[in-house]
């Protein structure tokens, strides 16, 4: 299975293949298992992505899943939530292709999306303890969650920031729900307790619990002036 989206009609399956790309792929170091490339391309830079097991079930079988349906692959379902954030204009990477490849019971899976140039995960980012920047994210967060996304891995290696800007990446096993723009519901508050989690794990030296709050501010809708008044 391949699919690829209509404003790069000249990709082809063997582009989802690291190999293919040689020198001109390079390891994504920072963040993630591995099992990511920055491809540079004709069509533009790009970051190639193969689906990998985390944990115990990685010694088993890194790389293959069970297969039930092209439309049940890892791919297929990460590309369409992808395509959907990306044409309701939220910050994310546009996806390019994804392939999926059968082999009997298993299949493993690629996707190529467009590289967000100059952004980097957000513990990496110089003004990663600003409040303003926590403040945006919590906004951010909150502009997903309208649009019905349940980012079942929210931690702070999946959020980006570059150009000024705040990006979500890594929709593997997310999934659209019916957009709930105004109740809190237990899915959205799971989401914001794995971020917690994952910046005290990330951000040694940061004051998480201070700047928490400006992140909720965001999330809630405060405003921004309202916020500082406050505080002053
Ligand atoms: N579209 C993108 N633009 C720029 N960097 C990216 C992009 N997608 C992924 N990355 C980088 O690659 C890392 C791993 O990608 P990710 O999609 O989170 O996969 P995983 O966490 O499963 O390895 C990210 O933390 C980020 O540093
Ligand atoms: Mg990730």
């Amino acid at each position: 299975m391949l699919i690829v989206n209509p404003a790069y009609p000249s990709i082809t399956e063997n582009m989802l293949v690291p190999g293919y790309w040689g020198e001109l792929a390079r390891p994504v170091s920072v963040g993630g298992r591995g099992g990511a490339w920055f491809v540079t391309t004709e069509f533009g830079d790009m970051v190639l992505r193969e689906y990998r097991r985390g944990g115990m079930a990685a010694r088993i079988s890194a790389k293959s899943y069970l297969y039930t349906g092209w439309h049940e692959t890892r791919s297929y379902k990460e590309f369409s939530v992808l395509e959907a954030l990306f044409r309701k204009g939220l910050p994310v990477p546009e996806p390019v292709a994804a392939r999926a490849v059968r082999h009997g019971i298993v299949y493993q899976a690629d996707i190529l999306l467009r590289r967000i140039i100059g952004a980097v995960p957000w513990p990496e980012a110089t003004n990663m303890a600003d409040e303003g920047l926590w403040f945006d994210i919590g906004k951010t967060i909150r502009r997903f969650h309208d649009a019905g996304l349940n980012h079942v891995d929210l931690n702070c290696d999946n959020i980006l920031i570059g150009n000024g800007r705040v990006y979500l990446i890594d929709f593997d096993k997310c999934d659209i729900r019916g957009s709930e723009p105004s109740g809190v519901t237990e899915w959205k508050l799971k989401n914001l307790a794995r971020l917690r989690r994952s910046l005290f794990k990330r951000m040694g030296g940061v004051d998480i619990e201070a700047l928490w709050r400006p992140l909720m501010e965001g999330y809630h809708g405060v405003s921004r002036q309202g916020a500082m008044q406050s505080q002053g």
